[in-house]
């Protein structure tokens, strides 16, 4: 669970140092949020854009992304059928249209589908990283072609990167999460990321109310151009982001080492496809993807894992939560999929998902575990024949 396994003394540090102040603001308005503050300027310094954004989660993020990119009513937003439902959410919640297309072979957003998908409404694209990246470079390629604002909501993401590129920065902006999955963990949270500053005033604005934190105004007098929501971070969410923010490169290269070397111990296998990157080496450490011959096989070799003690991640339950094919209760709303039988919209995408197993690899796992985690693996390869 990465930022999660670390969370210790460093970050109640913080906490301590925020409350040792003489007047602790809590909220991210009225000034004195410093904490919030220094915690967006080192998280823009590390990933290496000019802004960056905290607020309250990763929904609130990619919602506060898309405010920010001029996303609104009728809008079409491409993204992929397969990712946790909040892009989705977001897109919807701004009056706009969620177009999900199918995977490629990375389990990414395939550029044929998003091009095949693009009509004259369309106005953004939102790639979804899920632990390696998607083919940054057709994306970008199709999405200048056609005018279309690229958008990375990259919360499995935070410190993948894309031949040498971060992820977070080749889009117009970028959004992660800090929830008890990812990379960093600050209770609940989010952040976006963008080089482009009135995507950056606006997608603060929209946290705060429509706020435009004009400096010294009161907050009463302080002008607004569009509505928002209170999407803030509180100081001590940002004060345990500093502390996790601190530990960021432990917790990617440690996660690192220890999915090679479970990789290594499995790759003889020829019953289970090692999933395909568009760079490996940019990848991060604390996923792996493994498909097998069918969704049963899937199923078997999940029981297999769980009576060993192993749980897995995502995958092979996706059908039950993270795939456009199970969305009905909001795709429902849109004409184009009231009357559709969803599952027949993605086939690839709900074939590859129904045989494919997820695992979350530990940052702190000794070499014994790993060990056993592996022949967990090869027993239940040997399983499924
Ligand atoms: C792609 C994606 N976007 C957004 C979110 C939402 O993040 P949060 O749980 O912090 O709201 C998630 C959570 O898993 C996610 O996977």
């Amino acid at each position: 669970m990465a930022g999660a396994e670390l969370i210790g003394r460093e970050e109640l540090a913080e906490i301590q140092e925020l409350f040792s102040r003489e007047k602790v603001n809590l909220y991210r308005y009225g000034g004195g949020n410093y904490k919030a503050r220094e915690f967006e300027e080192k998280f823009a310094a590390w990933i290496g854009v000019k802004y960056a954004h905290a607020v309250s989660s990763g929904t609130a993020a990619i919602h506060c992304a898309l405010a920010g990119a001029g996303i609104g009513p009728g809008d079409e937003v491409i993204t992929t059928a397969w990712t946790f439902i909040a892009p989705v959410e977001a897109i919807s919640a701004l009056g706009a249209v969620p177009v999900p297309v199918e995977l490629d072979e990375t389990y990414h957003l395939d550029p044929n589908e998003v091009e095949k998908a693009i009509t004259p409404s369309t106005k953004a694209v939102v790639a979804i990283p899920m632990w390696a990246s998607p083919k940054m470079d057709e994306l970008s390629k199709i999405c200048k072609k056609h005018n279309l604002i690229l958008i990375e909501d990259a919360a499995q993401a935070l410190g993948a990167s894309y031949k040498g590129q971060k992820l977070g920065t080749f889009g117009s902006v970028a959004s992660f999460s800090f929830d008890a999955g990812k990379t960093l963990h600050t209770g609940e949270g989010g952040i976006i990321v963008t080089d482009d500053k009135d995507i950056y005033d606006r997608a603060a604005e929209f946290s705060d109310h429509g706020h435009m934190h004009q400096p010294g105004l009161p907050r009463g007098k302080d002008p607004r151009r569009s509505k928002g929501l209170n999407l803030r971070i509180s100081e001590v969410t940002a004060a345990i982001g500093l502390a996790q923010l601190s530990k960021i490169d432990t917790i990617l290269s440690k996660a690192k080492e220890n999915k090679r070397k479970i990789k290594d111990a499995i790759r003889h296998l020829d019953n289970i496809i090692l999933r395909p990157f568009s760079d490996e080496a940019g990848s991060q450490g604390d996923t792996l993807i493994f498909r097998v011959k069918n969704r049963e096989a899937a199923l078997q070799f999940e029981a297999h894992l769980t009576e060993h003690g192993f749980g897995t991640k995502i995958l092979p339950e996706a059908l039950d939560w993270h795939y456009a094919g199970v969305w009905g209760h909001l795709l429902g709303e849109y004409d184009r999929y009231s009357t559709a039988d969803l599952e027949a919209l993605w086939p690839r995408t709900g074939m590859m998902l129904r045989s494919s197993i997820c695992l979350n690899i530990p940052v702190l796992i000794e070499d014994a575990a790993i060990d056993n985690l592996v022949k967990a693996i090869i027993s239940g390869a040997a399983k499924i024949g």
